[in-house]
């Protein structure tokens, strides 16, 4: 994803002024004001022990950031602390594209719907590469917790695949004796979510506070006619 973001960031009006890999970035060594300086904004999409130690450092430096990782979400509190103590702004999202979000809702609104007929059980499949380290994925998470209200106390087991290199399958599925009806997102790229990143990168710039990617985008604003900034990648 870090290669992903920094390839489209000048495409869409941002300068990449710095890019930390693992070599560079133990324990967020590589965070440091110095060379933060002129940096309005970081992107991390690391590996989950790797986020607050992140998010951290960034505080220290003043510098705003989006994180995309996901598997931190246990210590979201600390983070809370952390971001508000230095004043900077995060956005953070399991998933930062934006048919991800509208799945959100298009989930809820369905659950709503299948909640009156008890002989459906619903259900989240989701499926990826088999890199990705965190099983069940962020945004599977993220589905059940929106869904969880709507169903009336029925559990939704949520189950994962990963094989190959597929960039992200989820699905809510409402399943009975006689049928199965499924709502599916299937990423079919990487770069929706790198666009999603870049769009969240751009509308945190100036702000002070810790917000969800929902958030950012009820602003509506177009990212691709923002002016420019300069941004960092993790
Ligand atoms: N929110 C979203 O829309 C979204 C979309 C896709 C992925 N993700 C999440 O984003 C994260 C990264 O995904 P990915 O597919 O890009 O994974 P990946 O291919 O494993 O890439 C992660 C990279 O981060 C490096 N890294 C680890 N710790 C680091 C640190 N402290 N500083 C700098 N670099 C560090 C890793 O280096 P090594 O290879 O040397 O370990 C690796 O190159 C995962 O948590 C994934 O679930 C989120």
């Amino acid at each position: 994803m870090g290669r992903v973001i920094a390839g489209l960031a000048p495409q869409r009006g941002f300068e990449v002024k710095l890019a930390l890999d693992i070599d560079e970035n133990q324990n967020g060594q590589g965070i440091i004001a110095e060379r933060f300086r002129g940096i309005d904004v970081a992107v991390d999409f690391t590996q989950p022990d790797a986020v607050v130690e992140n998010v951290e450092r960034c505080a220290a430096a003043g510098c705003n950031l989006v994180v995309g990782t996901t598997g931190w979400y246990e210590r979201i509190e600390e983070v809370r602390k952390v971001v508000a103590g230095a004043s900077i702004g995060m956005v953070y999202a399991a998933n930062f594209s934006i048919g991800v979000q509208l799945f959100y809702r298009l989930g809820r609104a369905a659950a709503e719907i299948f909640a009156d007929f008890p002989m459906y059980q619903p259900y989240i499949h989701e499926s990826h590469h088999r890199m990705k380290m965190d099983a069940p994925s962020g945004t599977a998470i993220e589905l059940k917790r929106r869904v969880e209200p709507a169903v009336k106390g029925r559990e939704i087991p949520v189950s994962s695949t990963r094989a190959g290199f597929i960039p992200g399958t989820h699905e809510l599925g409402f399943d009975s004796e006689a049928d199965t009806v499924i709502v599916r997102h299937t990423a079919r790229s990487r770069q929706g979510f790198a666009e999603g990143a870049l769009y969240a990168a751009r509308w945190v710039v100036g702000k002070k506070g810790l917000f969800t990617f929902a958030e950012a985008l009820e602003e509506g604003i177009s990212a691709t006619n923002a002016p420019s900034h300069r941004a960092g990648a993790m």
